[in-house]
């Protein structure tokens, strides 16, 4: 075997959201071909990929000390005559700082923008004798040339899968880089769509999680060259056969049209959760973030949700400490945490990020006073998430079994209000539906006893 055909190996690492843990899939599909084996870690690889995320401060700072100790791993195999580490960034930080990596990070061959992955194997190539940069948005679409995962690997990632229908956002919310780093809305067809979603289900995928930085701004082309809502690329995913839970997110809630309210309405696989950001519960600093929403337009959205599904679970992304937020304004998001009864939420400290229009803002909030409030917040959402979970023991549901538990002769899965839910049955159910009654709550999560037949 010569050194080209010798296995090569690749570590992925996913920093940030949900669209990253998709990205980096498709990227690990994109180099098997190649010849590419994924590794468990970078101590094992000869490539490591960070995927990174570049929405708050912390988030760009680890990737720039996960490079520093990878290159002490580079100089320790070099030192012991091993082989040549190459260190790859990709994601969001690639985006928007490719020229800052490469400055402050020499060790890094290779530097590829969110746009390009389909690129990564030739790049992988070309980096073995001198740094690559590919942040381009290219002509091409990526998604046309990024090869479609086998049966076998998407099998092995489980009954749960992601699947990207949208990137990018034109809402420019004053403190937030994605309309920057991953550039204007794009919908994927809708064609296109459904023949990833077949071959997902078609491999063994039970549930569906459609995603994107502004899902439900998706407009994509239809089969029949009409333009299509993200409520009626539901309402055709909706009729795949096996195809049994459905979800999406991110929303923004003023792209809540009555298409898709009315696939909450109407469609069983579409999961009773719904995760619509409101960031803020004070008009003023909705207002200063560009949010386009009042807290009224909000909770008369929530309910006309709530009247099509009565039982879905709202959860929220809030923002603590955005410049110029007061203790009223503060009193006014902990009113709405109440008031949208959210389940479960994200929530941040404000963090400026070079180039959007909340980072020059003169009236910063100062450190310990964002952190007291993000930890108010906190307390009060895990009290709602706590006696949300309290209200499921005694309901019988549907679970989706995805693995193993902890516990010997334990199975794990996920309500259709996404909470772990543990059961003593045979690992036979992974990947499967069945009815379970729920006897209790630990935690943040349920556990119950199987009540009858398998689907
Ligand atoms: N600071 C803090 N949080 C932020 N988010 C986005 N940008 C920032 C920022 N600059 C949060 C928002 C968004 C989530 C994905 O990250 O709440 O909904
Ligand atoms: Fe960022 Fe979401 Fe606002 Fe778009 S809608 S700018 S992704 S917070």
């Amino acid at each position: 075997m010569t050194a080209s055909e010798a296995p090569k190996k690749i570590h992925i690492k996913t920093y940030g959201c949900q669209m990253n843990v998709y990205d980096s899939d498709r990227m690990a599909d994109a180099m098997a071909p190649s010849g590419w084996v994924g590794v468990a870690s970078p101590e094992e690889a000869d490539l490591v990929v960070l995927n990174t995320c570049h929405i708050r401060e912390h988030a760009a700072e680890k990737v720039f000390s996960e490079i520093g100790r990878l290159k002490k791993l580079r100089e320790e195999r070099v030192a012991e005559g091993g082989s040549r580490l190459m260190i790859g960034v990709a994601g969001c930080v690639a985006q928007a700082e490719g020229a800052e990596i490469a400055r402050r990070a020499p060790a890094v061959d290779l530097i590829v923008g969110p746009q390009s992955y389909h690129r990564l194997p030739e790049m992988a190539a070309a980096a073995a004798t001198a740094r690559v940069v590919d942040t381009d948005f290219p002509e091409e679409d990526k998604f046309d040339h990024l090869p479609a995962p086998d049966r076998a690997r998407v099998a092995a990632r489980g009954p749960t899968a992601f699947l990207t229908v949208q990137e990018g956002c034109d809402k420019f919310c004053a403190f937030c880089v994605v309309p920057y780093t991953r550039g204007a809305e794009v919908s994927r067809p809708a064609a296109k769509v459904l023949e990833e979603a077949r071959r997902l289900v078609d491999a063994g995928v039970r549930e569906l999680t459609l995603l994107g930085q502004n899902v439900n701004g998706y407009h994509g082309e239809g089969p029949d060259g009409s333009d299509w809502s993200l409520g009626r690329l539901l309402l055709a995913l909706a009729e795949i056969p096996g195809l049994a839970r459905l979800r999406y997110t991110t929303s923004h809630p003023n792209d809540m049209d009555d298409a898709l309210i009315a696939a909450h309405r109407d469609l069983p696989q579409l999961m009773p959760y719904l995760h619509l950001p409101v960031q803020s519960g004070s008009d003023r600093i909705l207002a200063a973030m560009n949010r386009r929403h009042t807290v009224a337009s909000y909770l008369k959205l929530v309910d006309r949700i709530r009247a099509a599904r009565l039982d879905i679970a709202l959860t929220s992304d809030f923002i603590v400490g955005f410049p110029g937020e007061t203790q009223a304004d503060f009193a006014d998001t902990l009113a709405i945490l109440r008031d949208a009864a959210f389940v479960a939420s994200f929530s941040f400290k404000y963090s400026p990020r070079p180039g959007t229009p909340a980072a020059s803002s003169p009236e910063q909030i100062a450190e310990d006073l964002k952190t007291e409030r993000l930890h108010r917040l906190q307390a009060q959402i895990d009290a709602q998430a706590a006696a949300f979970l309290q209200s499921r023991v005694g309901q019988t549901f549907d679970v989706l079994f995805e693995k193993p538990g902890r516990r010997a002769g334990q199975i794990v899965g996920r309500s259709p209000w996404l909470q772990p839910v543990h059961v003593q049955a045979d690992q036979s159910l992974i990947g499967r539906l069945a009815p379970v009654a729920i006897t209790g709550a630990h935690g943040n999560s349920l556990h119950g006893a199987l009540v009858a037949s398998v689907q």
